[in-house]
C-alpha cells in the first residue's frame, strides 16, 4: 500500500486550496457586479442618446427640413462623448450617418430581424462599443413603417478596466493560496507539538517499564483516545509479561519438586544394597512420579501450542453424552472409592474436536469429583437450546470458591489451596478454557451455596436448526 502523504503538507495544500476557492468565489460576484454596473451605465446613455433622436426625428421630419435635421442630430451626440448614430428610413436608406464607426450594417440587421430596444456589444475590429438599435414609427396612419437608428458608445475604457481587475484578481489568488497554505504550513507543525510530547513519552517506556501510562488529562481531547487505548495496551502487554515470567517461574517451581524427589529416592535407593522387590518397588513408586511429570509436560505442551493457534479443532459431531458416559465408566472405581455418585441428564451434539472436548470434560469431571465430600453427587446437565446453542453444566457439592479466586482460576499453574496434597499442577482448568475458546465458546464458573458450578456455553454448530 502507498504510504498516504504527510498531514502538514495535506493540511496546508487544503487550506490554500479552500483559500483559492473563496477568493473566486468572491472575486467572480464582484467582477459580475461591475460588469452589471458598466452595462446599465452605458445603456442609461444609449437610451438618452435614442429618445433625444426620436423627439427630434418626428418633430422636424413633420417640417419637412433635412438640413436642420442633420444639425440637430450632431448636437445631441455633442453631449455625449464618443457617441456614434445611424439612422435609415422605412425604406432602408440612410438619412444620417456620424463619423465613426460604420453602424450600417447592424442597422440594416436588425431592420431585418425586427429586434427593437437590444443592447449588445459589438466590436468593428479595433475598438468595442455597446450598441442600441431601435424602430421608431411615426404616428402617421400612411406611414406606418419604422426608421430605425443604431446608437454606440465605445466601452474600451470598461473592458481595459476589467481586465485590469481580473489579473490584480488572479494575482490575489495566486498569493492568497501561497500565504494561507503557509500559514496552514506554520499552524499544522505548531499543533503537531502535542503528538511528539506523546511519541517521545512512548519512546521512552521499555520493557522493564511497561507499568508506565500516558496521561491522557495532559493530551489535547483529540488524542485522549489514543491515550487511552495506548494505556490499555500497555496493561495487556504489562499482564501477558507478567504471565509469561510467571509462567517460567512456575514451570521451574513444579518440576522441581518432583525431580528432587526422584534423585533423593534413587540416591537413598543406591546407598545400599537392595533386594529385587525392594528395587521393583522404587521403579513403580518413580513410574508415578515420571507420569505426573509426563502430565504436566503434556499439558504445558497443549497450552503452548494453543497459544500459537497451532491447536485447529477438528470439526464433527460430538456426541456430548456418549462422551460423559465414557468418562463415568473410566472414574467409576475411583468416584465408588470415594461414595461419589455420578449423574447425566440431558443430551446435546456438539460441532467439534471430540479429543479436545473429551479433555475438556474429563478436566473438569476430575476436579469435580476430587472436590465432591463422600456421599455428594456430580451432576452433568446437557442441553441444547432452539438456536442451537449448548450448554454444559457440571455441578459438585463442597466448600464453595471464593468469589476473589474466579478471575484467575482458569489460569495457569493457579490453585486455590496449593498444599492440597492431591490437586494437580493448576493447568487443569486453563487446558479447559483454552478449548473452549478455540472453540468460540465460553466458561463461567460460580460458587455458592456448598455448591460449585462450572457452566460451558458453545455456539450454534453450523448447519443446526438455528
Ligand atoms: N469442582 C471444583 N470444586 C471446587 N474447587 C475446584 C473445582 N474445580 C477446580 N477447583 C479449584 O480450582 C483450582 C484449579 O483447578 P485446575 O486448574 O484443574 O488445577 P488442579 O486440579 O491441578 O488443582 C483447583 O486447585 C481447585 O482449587
Ligand atoms: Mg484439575
Amino acid at each position: 500500500m502507498r504510504r498516504p502523504a504527510s498531514l502538514t503538507l495535506r493540511l496546508s495544500l487544503l487550506f490554500g486550496v479552500a483559500a483559492a476557492v473563496v477568493f473566486s468565489v468572491f472575486g467572480w460576484f464582484i467582477e459580475d457586479s461591475i460588469k452589471r454596473h458598466f452595462a446599465a451605465e452605458d445603456v442609461s446613455e444609449l437610451e438618452v442618446v435614442a429618445q433625444a433622436v426620436e423627439k427630434a426625428l418626428f418633430a422636424d421630419l413633420s417640417r419637412g427640413d433635412l438640413a436642420s435635421l442633420e444639425r440637430r442630430f450632431d448636437d445631441i451626440l455633442v453631449g455625449h462623448h464618443g457617441a456614434s448614430l445611424h439612422i435609415t428610413d422605412p425604406s432602408g436608406r440612410t438619412i444620417y450617418t456620424s463619423p465613426g464607426p460604420d453602424l450600417s450594417e447592424l442597422a440594416l440587421m436588425s431592420a431585418r430581424n425586427a429586434d427593437d430596444g437590444l443592447a449588445r456589444s459589438w466590436s468593428d475590429g479595433r475598438h468595442t462599443f455597446r450598441v442600441l438599435t431601435r424602430h421608431l414609427r411615426d404616428n402617421r396612419p400612411s406611414t406606418g413603417r419604422a426608421y430605425t437608428i443604431a446608437v454606440a458608445v465605445p466601452i474600451d475604457y470598461h473592458l481595459r478596466f476589467l481586465d485590469g481587475f481580473r489579473y490584480t484578481l488572479w494575482l490575489m489568488i495566486a498569493s492568497g493560496m501561497a500565504i494561507t497554505s503557509l500559514m496552514g504550513w506554520v499552524a499544522v507543525r505548531q499543533g503537531h507539538a502535542p503528538l511528539h510530547n506523546i511519541i517521545a513519552q512512548i519512546r521512552r517506556i521499555s520493557a522493564n517499564e511497561l507499568n508506565t501510562r500516558l496521561s491522557p488529562d495532559t493530551v489535547p481531547r483529540e488524542l485522549t483516545d489514543l491515550a487511552v487505548s495506548f494505556n490499555e495496551m500497555l496493561g495487556r502487554m504489562e499482564e501477558a509479561f507478567l504471565r509469561l515470567s510467571n509462567f517460567s517461574a512456575d514451570i521451574a517451581h513444579e518440576l522441581r519438586t518432583p525431580v528432587t524427589s526422584l534423585m533423593t529416592q534413587t540416591q537413598v535407593a543406591l546407598s545400599q544394597t537392595r533386594s529385587l522387590d525392594e528395587y521393583r518397588e522404587i521403579l513403580y513408586s518413580n513410574i508415578e512420579e515420571y507420569e505426573r511429570m509426563a502430565q504436566m509436560i503434556g499439558d504445558m505442551l497443549f497450552l503452548a501450542q494453543a497459544d500459537h493457534g497451532l491447536c485447529k479443532p477438528n470439526n464433527a459431531e460430538v456426541d456430548l453424552a456418549g462422551e460423559v458416559r465414557t468418562l463415568f465408566d473410566y472414574y467409576e472405581a475411583w468416584a465408588e472409592e470415594r461414595g461419589v455418585i455420578l449423574t447425566l441428564e440431558g443430551d446435546a451434539k456438539a460441532s467439534g474436536d471430540r479429543l479436545m472436548l473429551r479433555r475438556a470434560l474429563n478436566n473438569l469431571l476430575a476436579n469435580a469429583i476430587r472436590h465432591t465430600p463422600a456421599g455428594g453427587t456430580v451432576w452433568v446437565r446437557l442441553d441444547q437450546v432452539k438456536n442451537g446453542e449448548i450448554y454444559i453444566e457440571m455441578k459438585n457439592p463442597g466448600s464453595d470458591i471464593a468469589p476473589q479466586h474466579f478471575q484467575k482460576l482458569f489460569d495457569r499453574f493457579y490453585r486455590v489451596d496449593p498444599s492440597r496434597q492431591e490437586s494437580g499442577a493448576g493447568l487443569g482448568l486453563a487446558i479447559v478454557k483454552s478449548i473452549i475458546d478455540t472453540h468460540g465458546g465460553k466458561i463461567e464458573v460460580t460458587s455458592r451455596g456448598g455448591f460449585t458450578r462450572f457452566r460451558i456455553t458453545l455456539p450454534n454448530p453450523p448447519g443446526s436448526a438455528s
